[in-house]
């Protein structure tokens, strides 16, 4: 493994000549740092569909980048001419997945610079997108980074935390929403011990999570998803750390498949369980979890993937949900950069948007 790899703040980031946006090939971590670069609409989409971008602050990041590199091929001095081939472009890149709200969110931001900017030249409205992408990604890191302090007010040192999937640097921008605050924690001097579920089918927890808290020197130990109950059993967890890919209005809240059963597992063993996100992934749209779409992944993700050999009969039926629903009454606390939401969740949420 490239010991080498520095992660903080490089995952994704537009090209020098501003021309492409360069990704981490997630998917090829933690045995080789490889670098993509995306130029255009098909080369984004599938970079966000084929998970060589993912998590939902680092998916909204690179569509960001991504649009505004794509309104910059453009080649119209016309501005409704511009704006219906900007949204086609949207509109494209938004349908790559859907359960991240980030991803609407931010592209939707971008647009909104063209809409409110009909008065400006082309020229000028580019300059604008490009300063409205580097914003989101600087907001998002300063998002991670609060969202790690009030993180940190959870947790103590020595503490046991159980984390599912990968809410790290990788993520997000830096420091990351779930793993932000055993980051900070460690520069500052404390200690903790992490378990890291596998994460079936594609691996985040293995492949990326357990990665970035070895490089950072925290103590991470991998477990099968399945191990979780024994874990909290033994009386190694203090605290479950989750991140998320969107909020309910009454704080239902969808994150990677197998969120829901750690919660579960973790009222039983009467341990907190805490989500941490930034507010950008709360979707007032959604009243309750039944309204976020739950992406569905094709079988051979389950079947054969990451195997020499296929795991299971040729062409059995497989389901694969990538996320799913955690229901509000399981979690403890929402952690967001503006503070930590507590039951009841339709208050505490809609009071983060007053
Ligand atoms: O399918 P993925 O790897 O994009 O799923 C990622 C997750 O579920 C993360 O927990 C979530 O996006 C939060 S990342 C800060």
């Amino acid at each position: 493994m490239d010991k080498t790899i520095t992660i903080n703040g490089d995952n994704v980031k537009l090209s020098e000549d501003k021309k492409a946006v360069i990704l981490i090939d997630q998917t090829k971590l933690p045995n080789s740092l490889e670098y993509v670069t995306v130029q255009t609409a098909e080369e984004l989409f599938d970079a966000i569909f084929l998970l060589k971008v993912r998590g939902a602050p680092a998916i909204g990041i690179a569509a960001a980048y991504g649009i505004y590199v794509l309104a910059g091929q453009i080649e119209t001095d016309n501005y409704e001419d511009f704006l219906d081939k900007f949204r086609k472009q949207k509109a494209y890149i938004s349908s790559s997945r859907p359960t991240a709200v980030n991803l609407s969110w931010a592209l939707n931001r971008m647009e909104g610079i063209v809409l409110n900017n009909s008065d400006k030249s082309i020229f000028e409205i580019l300059a604008l997108l490009e300063k409205e992408c580097l914003s989101i990604h600087e907001e998002d890191m300063a998002m991670c980074l609060a969202i790690s302090e009030h993180g940190l007010t959870l947790i103590k040192d020595g503490d046991g935390i159980l984390t599912h999937c990968n809410a790290g640097p990788l993520a997000t921008s830096k420091y990351g929403t779930a793993l932000g605050p055993l980051l900070l924690g460690k520069e500052r001097g404390m200690e903790f011990r992490v378990f890291a579920d596998e994460t079936r089918p594609l691996l985040q927890g293995a492949r990326l999570t357990s990665f970035e808290l070895n490089q950072a020197g925290i103590d991470v130990t991998l477990i099968c998803d399945n191990m979780a109950a024994m874990v909290m059993k033994n009386g190694w967890i203090n605290a479950c750390f989750v991140g998320c890919d969107r909020i309910a209005a009454n704080g239902d809240t969808a994150n990677k498949i197998g969120t829901s059963a750690v919660a579960i597992l973790a009222k039983h063993y009467s341990i907190p369980f805490y989500v941490l996100g930034p507010t950008s992934t709360i979707d007032l749209n959604c009243e309750n979890g039944d309204d976020i779409e739950i992406e569905l992944r094709v079988p051979r993700e389950i079947s054969e993937k990451f195997y020499v050999q296929p795991m299971a009969p040729t062409g059995v039926k497989c389901y694969n949900p990538a996320f799913d629903v955690t229901d509000h009454s399981l979690i403890t606390g929402i952690v967001t950069e503006k503070g930590i939401c507590r039951p009841p969740y339709r208050e505490s949420i809609a009071a983060l948007f007053r």
